[in-house]
């Protein structure tokens, strides 16, 4: 079996007139970091809400272990439930609590039983480092960085094959950036297979194994973390880090 997860190929996406993702391929591997970076209207968001057909791609290919999601009479049930989703907004469910919020896509998605739905959501919530302290706390009790890792230990608690994530510390008060950071890097560490859309230049540079940077709805440049931070080769790469680094 080959470990490429995902190979996209040619995607597009428009809006109209406007076209957003202009041709992009990206081939994903099992246990593979990716940090996606970029100005502002980008593409980025669009591209991973692409990926998990939360947008319908206008043109392209997106193979799952080698099948074609986007075939007529492809199941997706199982790809959607594969590729676990984090927003910048967290998107929790706020009239359920904590441990319920890590449950429910369990009991009704996948039907386990709620004994062990609860067994799975509590190690996941202990993971991200939420004790039984807070499983009975609505999402409205907690602060931000705990509320997105809930929604993490969430997106665990389905056996994702991969999670994408898009700019999920950039709605935190800048002391709650670093415990969500942390979090997602031990996931990293685990083997997880990650996509990450960030402004976290630092994080972006420890973490991944491949770093890549859309300008204008493509893939301006990929590399390393170290190719793109200490020696990018587009002019555009180059502006753009020097927004960010000094
Ligand atoms: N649902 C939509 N309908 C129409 N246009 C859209 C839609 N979603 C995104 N766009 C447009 O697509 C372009 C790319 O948006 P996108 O959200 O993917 O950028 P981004 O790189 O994620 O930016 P940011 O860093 O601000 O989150 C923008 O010009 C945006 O206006
Ligand atoms: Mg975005």
């Amino acid at each position: 079996m080959s470990d490429i997860i995902l190979e996209i190929n040619h995607l597009k996406k428009s809006y109209g007139q406007n076209q957003v993702l202009k041709d992009i391929s990206l081939q994903v591997k099992k246990g593979e970091v990716i940090s996606i970076i970029g100005s502002s209207g980008s593409g980025k968001s669009t591209f991973l809400r692409s990926i998990n057909l939360l947008e319908t791609p206008t043109e392209g290919q997106i193979l799952y272990h080698g099948q074609d999601v986007l075939a007529k009479g492809y199941d997706l049930t199982t790809y959607r439930e594969k590729l676990g989703m984090v927003f910048q907004s967290f998107n929790l469910f706020n009239n359920l609590n904590v441990l319920e919020n890590a449950v429910v896509a369990q009991t009704t998605v996948l039907k386990r039983d709620r004994g062990e739905a609860e067994k799975i959501a509590k190690a996941n919530l202990e993971k991200v480092g939420l004790g039984e302290q807070y499983w009975k706390a609505k999402p409205s009790q907690l602060s931000g960085g705990q509320k997105q890792r809930v929604a993490i230990a969430r997106a665990l608690s389905v056996d994702p094959e991969a999670i994408l994530f898009d700019e999920p510390t950039s709605a935190l008060d800048p002391e709650m950036v670093g415990e969500v950071l942390k979090t997602m890097q031990d996931l990293a560490k685990s083997g997880l297979t990650m996509i990450i859309v960030t402004h976290e230049m630092e994080f972006a540079r420890d973490v991944s194994d491949r770093v890549i940077f859309m300008d204008k709805g493509v893939i301006a440049e990929q590399g390393t973390p170290q190719q793109i931070f200490e020696n990018p080769q587009e002019e555009r790469t180059k502006e753009f880090l020097q927004r960010f680094l000094r």
